[in-house]
């Protein structure tokens, strides 16, 4: 038997950052937002729980321990107290340290394929409870679609959106490291008083009208000012965005990648192949979203 999961990207619409808690992590208030570029993770019955990597960024995932599909798996087990295994296959296409939460992804197929290898049937909130030992946004991979995301960004509140949006995702050469970004955003303010996180009421109306103007001007990324300290190239990235086109362009999560709203599928397809041709980014591709989980 061999269960299948398409998992995808996500990108966050807002993503607002709040003042460093007791346990380290920052308060947040996001819009997690999944785009059809997808990683497929498969899993078989085996001994033990492996995992082998194909795809574009094969080489750039690690697949020993500390690889978030086989994390996943063996926390899947030890919840259910099964000694099972499994060999899972990842097929990426999600770039590595992106911003893109493609290891979040992979864990998420990870536990929604073992799930249902193991013959689990675990409800809803224990799986989204392992997803979040996992890392703050497995829990939103397992879902997919739009959300607002709070706390560390675990806990999830569905937002309705009234048209499939169409965006570029412009990835970089190389990764930055979360942890790095989150820190540079704390040495950037550390002399000011960080309020709580917010995503505005009026944002989320703009989504559910699919009012593209409106979203355009409420898109917002806290850590942007980070990842462009860290990775200054990434202005012109933006910038060339501007200049062909894009209703909006911000920094995807932690970074590098920079994401861009189209007004449709022909514009989004025209601003890919001028990002791409302008040397300011490793490689640009038109999606769409939201985008649904596929098991
Ligand atoms: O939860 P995850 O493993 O994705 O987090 C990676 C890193 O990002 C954390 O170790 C932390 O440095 C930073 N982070 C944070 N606050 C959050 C989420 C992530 O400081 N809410």
């Amino acid at each position: 038997m061999q269960v299948i999961a398409r998992v995808p990207a996500k990108i966050n619409l807002v993503l607002s950052v709040g003042p460093v808690r007791s346990d380290g992590f920052h308060e947040l208030a996001t819009v997690f937002h999944a785009v059809s570029l997808y990683d497929e993770v498969s899993a078989v019955h085996a001994d033990a729980v492996t995992v082998h990597v194909t795809g574009p960024y094969a080489d750039r995932t690690p697949t020993d321990e500390s690889n978030l599909a086989v994390r996943a798996a063996r926390a899947l087990a030890r919840r259910a107290r099964l000694r099972s295994g499994a060999l899972l296959r990842v097929h990426k296409e999600i770039p590595v340290a992106a911003g893109l939460a493609g290891g979040s992804a992979d864990a998420a197929g990870a536990l929604l394929t073992c799930d249902r290898l193991w013959g689990l049937r675990m409800p809803e909130s224990r799986l989204s409870s392992v997803a979040a030992g996992l890392g703050s946004d497995v829990p939103f991979a397992l879902t997919g679609g739009t959300a607002v995301g709070t706390g560390r960004g675990e806990r999830l509140r569905p937002v309705p959106v009234g048209a499939e949006l169409h965006w570029v995702v412009a990835t970089a050469d190389g990764g930055l490291s979360t942890p790095d970004v989150y820190r540079r955003l704390d040495d950037l303010r550390s002399d000011r008083k960080v309020p709580a996180p917010t995503v505005s009421g009026e944002l989320l109306a703009a989504l559910q009208s699919a009012d593209l103007d409106a979203l355009a001007g409420l898109l917002h990324n806290d850590l942007q000012e980070a990842a462009l300290a860290l990775r200054p190239s990434l202005k012109d990235t933006l910038r060339a965005g501007e200049e062909h086109g894009a209703l909006a362009g911000l920094v995807s999560g932690s970074g590098p990648t920079c994401v861009f709203l189209a007004r449709d599928g022909a514009a989004a397809g025209a601003l890919a192949v001028d990002l791409a041709a302008s040397g300011t980014c490793a490689r640009a591709v038109a999606v769409t979203g939201h985008a649904p989980v596929g098991t």
